[in-house]
Order: C-alpha cells, then sequence, then structure tokens
C-alpha cells in the first residue's frame, strides 16, 4: 500500500500556546492549518499575519487549507509566506487554472478543494495543474464533526482518474478522520490524512499519529 502522510490539524490545538501545540506533532509529516473567513464557511479561525509566524517557528512543512472567498486574490500571499501547499475551494476560486499556476509558480504545492456535495468529474481535467486534491468528508467549517462515508465512492473515482493521469497529484481526506475511519479512507486511495480532534485530543500525540498512520497502512 502507500504512504499514508498523517497532517494534523491546528484548528484542534490550543490557540493561546501555537507553538508548544506545534511542538507535540514533529512525527507528523505537516502541519494543516484551516484558514476560514466567516463567508465562505460560518466560522472564523486565522489569518496571513498569524500563518507568517507558525512558518517562522514550525519544525514542520505547513499545509494551508483556504476555507474562504476570493482565493485569486487571498491564496498567493500564503505561498509567499513559504507554506509547502496551499488548497482553495473549487467552490470559490474564479480562475482556478491561472490560480493554481500562480500558486506553484511562487513555489507552493496547489491544491483543490471539493465540498462534499461538489463533484469530482468536472475536476478531472486539470489534475496537470494541481498537486493536491482534497475530498472533504465533513461540510467545511469546524472539527469534531462525524467522517461522511458517502464520500467514499468520490474517493475511490478521484484515486482511478489520478492513476489514469500519470499526474503526481496527492489525494487528501479532511474531516472525521479517526483510527477509524482512516481505514476506509486510506482503502478508497486516500494517501494524505488530516485530523485534529483525534490528534489533539490525544494526550499522547505522537502515539495518536502513529496509531493513524499504521490504521491506514491497514
Ligand atoms: C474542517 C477543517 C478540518 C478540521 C478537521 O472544516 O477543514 O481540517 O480541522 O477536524 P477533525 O479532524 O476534528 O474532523
Ligand atoms: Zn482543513
Amino acid at each position: 500500500t502507500r504512504h499514508a502522510r498523517i497532517h494534523p490539524s491546528i484548528l484542534s490545538a490550543d490557540f493561546v500556546n501555537l507553538e508548544a501545540e506545534l511542538g507535540r506533532i514533529t512525527e507528523a509529516d505537516s502541519v494543516h492549518v484551516d484558514i476560514m473567513d466567516n463567508h465562505f464557511v460560518p466560522n472564523l479561525t486565522l489569518g496571513l499575519p498569524v500563518v507568517q509566524r507558525i512558518q517562522q517557528v514550525s519544525p514542520i512543512p505547513l499545509d494551508v487549507h483556504l476555507m474562504i472567498d476570493e482565493p485569486d486574490r487571498w491564496a498567493p500571499g500564503y505561498a509567499e509566506a513559504g507554506a509547502a501547499s496551499v488548497t482553495f475551494h473549487a467552490e470559490a476560486a474564479a480562475a482556478p487554472v491561472r490560480l493554481a499556476r500562480e500558486l506553484r509558480s511562487l513555489g507552493s504545492r496547489a491544491g483543490v478543494a471539493l465540498r462534499p456535495a461538489t463533484p469530482v468529474e468536472p475536476w478531472l481535467d486539470l489534475l496537470a495543474e494541481i498537486d493536491l486534491l482534497l475530498v472533504m468528508t465533513v461540510e467545511p467549517g469546524f472539527g469534531g464533526q462525524a467522517f461522511l462515508d458517502v464520500m467514499l465512492p468520490k474517493l475511490r473515482r478521484a484515486r482511478t482518474a489520478i492513476d489514469g493521469s500519470g499526474a503526481e497529484v496527492a489525494l487528501q481526506v479532511d474531516g472525521g478522520v479517526t483510527k477509524e475511519t482512516i481505514v476506509a479512507a486510506a482503502e478508497a486511495g486516500a494517501d494524505v490524512f488530516v485530523a485534529g480532534s483525534s490528534v489533539y485530543g490525544a494526550d499522547d500525540t505522537a502515539a495518536a499519529i502513529t496509531a493513524l498512520r499504521e490504521a491506514a497502512r491497514g
């Protein structure tokens, strides 16, 4: 089976102790940073100035997930800040190909995220333009929600298309990932797993990350 990458989400961390919270996930492959604007989703988190500081102190790369309107306008700033990947929502982007190319030209990987009700098929022709496809397995906006297993067929179709395209695109799942739900997500073809509450809610975060990685291996 493919290598499973675990990206803990700092949405579930203690926002007043972010540097210490980053120190709890040094076993992780990347840290997932959820940006919400109270418009695209009904919640507000943090923005560019905080991400710039996280980038300066984080021992691991940043995986930025933009749940915002007008990503064409705001996403490049996160690439300029040094994020390893910047993912914008398909539903919000005005010119996704142009934006993905801009993110790549700034040295970041480019990702496209799909809300649960957004079909993957219209995006398959764009696989060559992106590095990451994020299939949301909850409605974006909040941590701690239950994994939507009705998304598994969409994950499988995405995996088949990625394999057939020859493009190197990571298939990420975000929302409700636990050591139980990760098994089916991995089996459906996901290879990058965001986990908020199941990592930060654990006393031993390193053990939680290892357990997720092992469960994904099946
Ligand atoms: C939800 C965010 C997720 C969130 C996942 O809109 O995009 O990244 O942190 O949290 P859990 O793993 O608790 O579902
Ligand atoms: Zn996220």
